[in-house]
């Protein structure tokens, strides 16, 4: 199967296909294969998608049976029975086990739906427009979610003002020594900083596309303490970060944290199904009946897959994999990678996200055609693309880890000879 068709037809904003051009036919775990047969490993998982890997068994077959015996596929949010389990597993087995007490909201498929719904909610709850978010922060390409993302090349294509957002300097500015708490407080208690009091603050705990910062617990701690001090709401994006990645359910539990709003989207479709979703704590559940809507809200088959993917997270224990796990890779960065890196190039991470910063998109380009060479799929991230972002399914197995550790390690030796 050649990409002719694609070529031809397809729109130019095409991206990911540009890296690897060749036509995917099927995957399974953390193996993917083209039209060819090629088998490759995959360490991107669908932009942390497929946390569960590729077509996990366990959900795939709950979502057959559950076509084969006629469920309903559409219903937008009338009470459906798949939605009923959906909502009754994430309370129950993830929700109430860590104390958490949180409403949910299904804004429609996409993770950049769940921060449009997240922020819409925030400002009308406090009446206020402005939302701050970090520099460096993605949390999608609509205007709303675009405003508060900030890399140029995303912003550019918004051909309108990006509006009531202000964006802070992350605590890893200034060669890490940036005082993000100490300038937030500064900022709103001055009355001659000219910038007002915002309905929010969204964070990603670790800033994914921005080249996998990750934010301390330390920080995390003071900015919930300052946005409880000045009463602005406090949002996590885990969306990309979320549902196991960092060794726990939810990204902001190490610091032991409770947000306001949490937005989750990707891997709590289970196998790559579309499903987001919003938690918000009770108080904050003022949207009319309506008042925020959308047709594919209520995609039962991503209810049934999310379900399966919360079941697959408890029964294999993917939060203690994922410990495991990132010692093998932290380890490998630490003797096998950091000799090889040059100059100011590092590596940062946490759980099974990690990102080796080669300071130089071009330098990084080439570890990735270096790696797709080679069989194995990995994406970048960052300013200039500079970072390779190691990002495999959280059940990869410890052989598949690190022969996908390896061929990055050839890389790195090769981009930097
Ligand atoms: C942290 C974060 N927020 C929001 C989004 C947007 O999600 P979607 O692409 O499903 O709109 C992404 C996507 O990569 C993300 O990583």
């Amino acid at each position: 199967m050649s990409d002719e068709v694609f070529l031809k037809y397809e729109s130019n904003v095409r991206s990911y296909c540009r890296k690897w051009p060749v036509v995917f036919t099927k995957a399974k775990g953390s193996k993917i294969w083209d039209s060819n047969n090629k088998e490759y490993l995959d360490f991107f998982n669908g932009a942390g998608a497929l946390n569960y890997g590729h077509n996990p068994s366990y959900i795939t077959e709950k979502v057959i049976e559950y076509i084969a015996s006629d469920g309903i596929i559409h219903s937008l949010d009338m009470y459906a029975g798949a939605k009923s389990e959906f909502i009754t597993t994430l309370q129950e087995k993830i929700l109430k086990p860590r104390g958490l007490k949180y409403k949910v909201m299904f804004p429609g498929p996409t993770g950049t739906n769940a921060v449009e719904a997240a922020i819409k909610l925030a400002r009308k709850v406090t009446g206020r427009s402005s939302v701050f978010s970090l520099m460096g922060a993605f949390h999608g390409m609509t205007l709303g979610a675009l405003a508060l993302t900030t890399d140029k090349a995303s912003r550019k294509g918004s051909g309108v003002n990006l509006s009531n957002v202000e964006h802070i300097p992350a605590p890893y500015y200034l060669n890490n020594t940036f005082d993000t708490i100490g300038y937030l407080e500064e900022i709103l208690t001055d009355d001659h900083s000219g910038i007002d009091t915002p309905a929010a603050i969204i964070i990603e705990t670790v800033q994914a596309e921005g080249g996998v910062y990750v934010l301390d617990d330390k920080f995390l701690r003071d900015l919930r303490e300052f946005c409880t001090k000045h009463d602005i709401l406090l949002i996590v994006d885990d969306i990309q970060v979320g549902c196991g990645r960092t060794g726990y359910f939810f990204s902001f539990e190490r610091a032991g944290i409770v947000p306001d709003i949490v937005v989750l989207s990707k891997s709590i479709g289970g196998c790559g199904m579309p499903l987001s979703v919003v938690l918000l704590k009770d108080r904050l559940d003022v949207f009319n009946p309506g008042e925020h809507n959308g047709t594919f809200r209520g995609f039962q088959l991503s209810m049934v897959s999310g379900k399966a993917g919360i079941e697959m997270f408890i029964n294999e224990d993917v939060a203690s994999q994922v410990k495991k796990k990132e010692k093998i890779v932290e380890s490998f960065l630490k003797k096998e990678i950091k000799p090889l890196l040059k100059n100011n190039q590092e590596y940062r991470g946490i759980g099974l996200i990690w990102g080796i910063d080669f300071k130089d998109g071009k330098l990084a380009r080439k570890a990735l055609d270096y790696c797709f060479a080679n069989n194995l799929i990995i994406e970048l991230a960052g300013r200039g693309d500079s970072v390779l972002k190691i990002m495999p399914s959280l059940v990869i197995s410890e052989e598949e880890l690190k022969q996908g550790l390896e061929i990055i390690k050839k890389a790195v030796m090769s981009v930097n000879k």
